[in-house]
């Protein structure tokens, strides 16, 4: 047995990735979790915590580069949490999410033969996202380049992202290669904007200032565009400057939300007012458009999305005599991309305002054979809901991360309708609740698909067909 202790700096060959984009290397079998570095490379590397059966490092010196390894766009990849990924090449991180599916599949079910297929790349490997969230903060972290350059910098302000690991610090972020290029305009403006106005960044340690969170929402396919401000307070008369700044410097900008936060969460929420613009912009998903309100779940991958509803449309083998159940269906995006192909569709979602996007989204696109319910489906996906609203000839799941609860999961077993795909962005909780339904279904399909390019998570879609009568 190998004696690793914390501190130690250790030469190790990296022999693959293992979970949250971490790689993994070996002393004598003992495991090591390392960051920041990537299949092949030989490293030094610096021990920051162990345990009994494995321990974890941070890269400190590259000794010989992996040939997976490319070079960042961004100044910040380092740094930043945004894109832990960006120094691996595209078509490897396409390789690795893939094998985490499938040993999520070996290592956690007793399915047998899983082949899971390679996983669908984006369309846009940068520049994907169409919702970006930044904080104001008066503690500026600098980067070691920033250290290095001996400049002086104004640290008592920053409007980026948090650094990894670091409640208090904010990264000033004046580059970004994951949202448009808009968005980073729109950053550095509004930065340079509320600086020369005076305007206080929040002080997460003392808990005061006026600038708390900068969240932008862009469409991917329709060109709009939303700026939501959230701040402490609402003095009239700085929106008003605020909005008039955007008018005359951004006129992209489509709409602008204040947003009012006077609670201790580090959430951009709290009373929001429509300031100029409808307060919501449109994207749009295959044939249908949606509306997105500011605090709206809407894939944030849009051209992506649109292939993965493709790959569940195509799992699902749909009929036009089908009667659809998509649980957890947030807006309705699945439910309206499907609505075409099949007789009726039963969206079932927890958010009731989620539902009221799904009502508006259907009768927006002309599209009546949809049902919304809103509810908690471990209490609502009862045979009370089935009898309502008649058996399901097929279902699809989209849960959040944390999968499916286990009475949703009984329930679905009894129902065993013939057809079900299960869409997840977490392989672990779906390969969870699918074992518990081993059996009564068989896999025919598993297709990882990218909506998160160099970053490592991984949604999954799962075709499964009843194995028993
Ligand atoms: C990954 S999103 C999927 C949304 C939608 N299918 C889409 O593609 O935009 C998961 C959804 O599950 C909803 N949700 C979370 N917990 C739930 C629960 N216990 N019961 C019903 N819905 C839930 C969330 O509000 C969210 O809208």
């Amino acid at each position: 047995m190998a004696t690793v202790s914390r501190g130690d700096l250790l030469e190790l060959d990296i022999e693959k990735f293992a979970d949250k984009g971490k790689s993994l290397a070996r002393v004598d079998g003992y495991v090591i979790f390392v960051e920041g570095a990537v299949p092949g490379d030989r490293i030094k590397a610096y021990v920051h915590r162990t345990k009994s059966n494995y321990a974890e490092a941070k890269l400190d010196t590259l000794l010989e580069p992996s040939d997976l390894r490319v070079e960042p766009r961004c100044r910040y990849a380092d740094a930043c949490g945004g894109c832990t990924w960006q120094h691996v090449d595209y078509e490897a991180q396409l390789d690795m999410k893939q094998q985490s599916v499938q040993e999520a599949f070996e290592q956690q079910s007793q399915f047998d033969d899983v082949a899971v297929r390679p996983t669908l790349g984006s369309p846009k490997p940068f520049f994907y996202r169409n919702k970006m969230g930044f904080d104001f903060s008066a503690d500026r972290w600098l980067t070691r380049e920033e250290i290095d350059s001996g400049k002086d910098f104004d640290t008592d302000f920053a409007l980026g992202l948090h650094v990894p690991g670091n409640f208090h610090k904010v990264l000033d972020l004046q580059e970004c290669h994951l949202h448009s290029e808009l968005s980073v305009r729109l950053v550095n403006g509004i930065r340079d904007f509320v600086k020369a106005q005076g305007w206080a960044p929040w002080d997460i340690k003392k808990q005061n200032g006026f600038l708390r969170h900068l969240v932008l929402r862009t469409g991917e396919r329709t060109g709009d565009c939303m700026v939501n401000l959230v701040t402490y307070g609402a003095p009239m008369e700085r929106v008003t400057t605020f909005a008039d700044f955007l008018r005359s410097d951004f006129p992209e900008v489509t709409t602008f939300v204040h947003t009012n936060h006077t609670g201790k969460s580090q959430n951009p929420e709290g009373e929001e007012h429509v300031i100029f613009g409808p307060g919501v912009i449109y994207d749009e998903i295959g044939d249908y458009r949606f509306e997105i309100s500011p605090s709206a779940f809407f894939q944030t991958n849009t051209l992506q999305a649109e292939r993965l509803y493709e790959v569940a449309r195509d799992f699902a083998d749909l009929d036009p005599s089908d009667r659809l159940y998509d649980l957890y269906c947030g807006a309705g995006t699945i439910s309206l991309f499907m609505s075409e192909y099949v007789d009726e569709v039963i969206g079932a979602e927890l958010v009731e305002d989620a539902v009221a996007n799904a009502r508006t989204n259907a009768e927006r696109n002309g599209v009546d054979n949809c049902t919304f319910v809103s509810g908690d489906l471990k209490e609502l996906f009862t045979d009370a809901f089935v009898d309502t609203h008649g058996r399901p000839d097929v279902l699809i799941v989209d849960p959040p991360r944390a999968g499916m609860h286990k009475h949703v999961v009984a329930q679905i077993a009894d129902l065993a309708p013939e057809r079900f795909v299960y869409v997840s962005c977490n392989p672990q909780t779906q390969v969870r609740d699918l074992e518990r339904l081993r059996d009564v279904y068989r896999i025919d399909a598993v297709q990882p698909v990218d909506m998160f390019p160099h970053t490592p998570h991984v949604e999954n879609v799962v075709r499964l067909t009843r194995a028993t009568e």
